[in-house]
Order: structure tokens, then sequence, then C-alpha cells
């Protein structure tokens, strides 16, 4: 296990004020396409931190579906493990780990639900397949076997052959809207970059921060 004891250099480039747009989920948006030019695998994959009502965090991966002037949008099931502690509390962090490129973005919001429309347009903009899918699946909830799972979807694919498959009620788009956006900068001898933008929620203007690596 070589990687543990690996000390990277994360390189010269650096992360001025100067550089930084002045709306955060713009600079977001800068960085996003620069993760893709980089050809960074799943750039809009990101790990949701959720907290319940019992104070029990739990981490995910899921896909950045879109980067509204509100804030970001994924896709899910509603009445998943993630789904019931985002109604429980809708407090969320979310992390962006570009490593290669030596960037990460921090964010922490509320989240809410997406409008009814907007979740069934993105719907049916996926392959029928993962549409038959999210009938298939009752996300999170324990199942026998694969092959039960299998099963189902046999079913399922029968049932909607050759037809529109309508959105299930569970299943739609939360928006996180952010209340805090922190962009990172690897740098050498651990010396980082560091900056970050916070409103409270119902202010229009941010703050900048300059943070100790
Ligand atoms: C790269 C990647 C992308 C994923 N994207 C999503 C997604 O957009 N929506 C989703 O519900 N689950 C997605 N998942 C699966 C989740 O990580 C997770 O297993 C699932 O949502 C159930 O999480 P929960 O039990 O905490 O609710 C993704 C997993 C990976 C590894």
């Amino acid at each position: 296990m070589d990687s543990l004891s690996r000390h990277e250099d994360y390189g010269q480039e650096s992360l001025d004020e100067s550089q930084l747009v002045t709306n955060p989920i713009e600079q977001f948006r800068n960085w996003l396409v620069s993760a893709e030019e980089a050809g960074i695998y799943e750039p809009n994959a990101f790990v949701l931190s959720t907290v319940t009502s019992a104070n029990t965090p739990s981490s995910r991966t899921v896909l950045l579906k879109g980067v509204e002037d509100n804030g970001f949008v994924f896709f899910t099931n509603f009445s998943s493990r993630k789904g019931q502690a985002i109604e429980q509390n809708p407090h969320v962090s979310a992390v962006f780990g570009w490593y290669s490129i030596y960037r990460q973005v921090l964010i922490e919001g509320t989240v809410e639900r997406v409008s009814e429309r907007d979740s069934e347009e993105y719907f049916h903009s996926r392959p029928h397949e993962s549409q038959v899918a999210a009938w298939s699946s009752r996300q999170s909830e324990p199942i026998e076997s694969r092959s039960m799972l299998d099963e189902r979807f046999g079913e399922a694919l029968k049932r909607f052959d050759g037809q529109v498959v309508p959105k299930p009620d569970y299943w739609g788009g939360y928006r996180i809207v952010p209340s805090r956006i922190e962009f990172w900068k690897g740098r050498s001898n651990r010396m980082h970059d560091r900056i970050a933008f916070a409103r409270t929620l119902e202010a229009e203007n941010w703050k900048v921060t300059r943070l100790q690596p």
C-alpha cells in the first residue's frame, strides 16, 4: 500500500482572489468546465453528506445534474436513506474532489425539492431502462437476493414495454441552496490556497475569506 506513505507535490498553480469571479456559483461553473477539460472521470460526481434528526451523519456519491443561479441539482429516490434524512433535516454538505488537478470544492447549504415539472423533464430524458429501474428498485431497502432484483426489473421491463414510463412519485430532484462554498487549490509544501464564500441564506451578498491551509 504505497499510497499510504507517498508525499505528492500539489504544484505551483495558485488560487488568487483576483482570479475569482464575485459569484461563487459562476466560479464553480468555471472550475467544473476545467475539470471536464482535464478529462476527469465523472467530474460532476460529488459526495453528499446528510444528517438525520437523530444526528446520524451519512455520505454517498451522487451526480450533479444542474448548476442553477440558486443552487446545485441532483436526482434521487425521495424514500431512500438520504431522502429520509433530508426530509428530517435539510442541512447538507457536498464535496467535489478533483484530485488530479489538485482542486476541491466544498458546499454547505439546505436542500429543497425542484419543481415537479423539472423532475418530470429530467426523468423522461433518461434512458428507458433507467426509468424502468426507478420502478424496480426501492432504493436503500433490503432485498433477499440479486436474482429477486433482476426478476423485478424483468417484470417492469415487460410492463412498460413500448410505453412512456411515468415518473414515480417517490423519484425526483433536490436543489442544494448554498450558504457556503469553499474553493481549495493544492500548492507545494502543503501551503494550499483556500477561499471561502459565505452568506446567510436570506442574504444576496457573499463574504469572501481566505483561510489558512
Ligand atoms: C459515481 C456514482 C454516481 C451516483 N449517482 C447517483 C445519483 O445521481 N443519484 C442517486 O440516487 N444515487 C447515485 N449513486 C448511488 C449512491 O451513491 C447511493 O448508493 C444511493 O443513492 C443510495 O444512497 P442512500 O442509501 O444513502 O440513500 C451514485 C453512485 C456513484 C458511485
